[in-house]
């Protein structure tokens, strides 16, 4: 990210903090560049920039402008209000209306030296990545961000991170009233129907994670109609099940608010874990029942009996072998698709 993209998204939020602190919203141009330091031009710019991303001014000579419109967007001024004070994810949310991926983008920047906490949202993405290699469709109206956070823990409870996330989601959608069950690793189902995917990428260091991108995709506010039709033979979308579309800034705010309080236990080590590791096994989808986990090529049959204190799902098969799987695609019948 060049310094002028970087200048660019600063003054835009600046400015729509402005707005939403201002009385009925309304402010001069005068004010905005006194305030934002440029020019009147440049802030007619990004006027213009703002309403073709959906937010509505209307303009009243000698008066300024007024906000009128506010779309859902998963914008750092619009989250940050519902952030809890002493939440350390989320300080800096890069909202781009267009991204290939947020966690290439996250990527990036941790390369960058961004610092723990970076939150990376995009409108759309137009190559967004999903688990196993697979694309992951992104159209406008879901949730589509990516966490940055540095030295989460060692590298033998990478598997915890990821489980860990799923908690967090699944924690703050039922907040916002949406149930769901968790699938090994961090898929999210409501009624055995994906919502919400999750691709951690990690950097290590020796024995420890250097920083983890955790990038989490919920099918938030569009139809599952809107998803190819092999997608949305296995997928759905909180408008779908709902029947009405959710506040996204107020649920990131909350996943974020999740996550937080969560990786303060893996700062305790595996012990701090197992209580989140308890709780994703009391809302797993997976455990109890007979899966097909797919390992490229070949599948494990068995019975899922557990996961450890690793992370690690543990499945027994017919001859009474215990496979432990570290990755992999758990399927409930050789049938389904992924
Ligand atoms: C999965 O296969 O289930 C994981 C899907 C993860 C998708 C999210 S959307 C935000 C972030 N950016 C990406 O390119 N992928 C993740």
């Amino acid at each position: 990210m060049n310094c002028l993209a970087k200048q660019d998204w600063s003054t835009r939020d600046k400015m729509l903090e402005l707005f939403m602190s201002a009385p009925n919203r309304t402010i001069s141009g005068e004010q905005l560049s006194a305030a934002l330091n440029v020019s009147r031009t440049a802030i007619w710019k990004q006027i213009k920039t703002l309403e073709s991303n959906g937010f509505e001014f209307s303009a009243t000579p000698r008066v300024g402008y007024r906000l009128t419109h506010v779309p859902d967007e998963l914008i750092g001024p619009l989250v940050s209000p519902h952030l809890n004070k002493a939440c350390r994810l989320g300080q800096t949310i890069l909202w781009a209306p267009e991204r290939i991926s947020t966690n290439d983008t996250a990527i990036e920047l941790a390369h960058e030296g961004a610092v723990h906490g970076l939150v990376v949202t995009a409108a759309r993405q137009t190559g967004g990545r999903g688990r196993q290699g697979r694309a992951w469709q992104s159209p406008a109206g879901g949730m589509w961000f990516s966490v940055l956070v540095r030295n989460p823990c060692a590298l033998s409870q990478a598997g915890d991170l990821t489980l860990l996330a799923s908690v967090a989601v699944h924690r703050a959608l039922h907040e916002s009233g949406v149930e769901t069950k968790i699938k090994w690793p961090n898929d999210i189902l409501v009624d055995g129907r994906k919502i919400c995917g999750i691709l951690a990428q990690m950097r290590a260091d020796g024995e420890t994670v250097d920083y983890a991108v955790i990038g989490i995709g919920i099918n938030a506010n569009f139809h599952r109609d809107a998803l190819p039709p092999d997608v949305s033979d296995h997928a759905t979308t909180i408008l779908t099940e709902c029947g009405q579309p959710v506040d996204r800034p107020l649920l990131l705010a909350r996943i974020l608010n999740q996550l937080d309080t969560l990786y303060s236990s893996l700062a305790q080590g595996a012990g701090g874990f197992a209580a989140v590791r308890e709780e994703w096994k009391t809302h797993a989808h997976t455990l109890g029942r007979t899966v097909h986990v797919r390992l490229g090529d070949t599948f494990i049959t068995g019975y899922a009996e557990d996961v450890d204190e690793r992370g690690v799902l543990l499945v027994r098969d017919y001859a009474g072998v215990r496979h432990e799987l570290h990755s992999g695609e758990v399927l409930f019948s050789t049938s389904e698709k992924l």
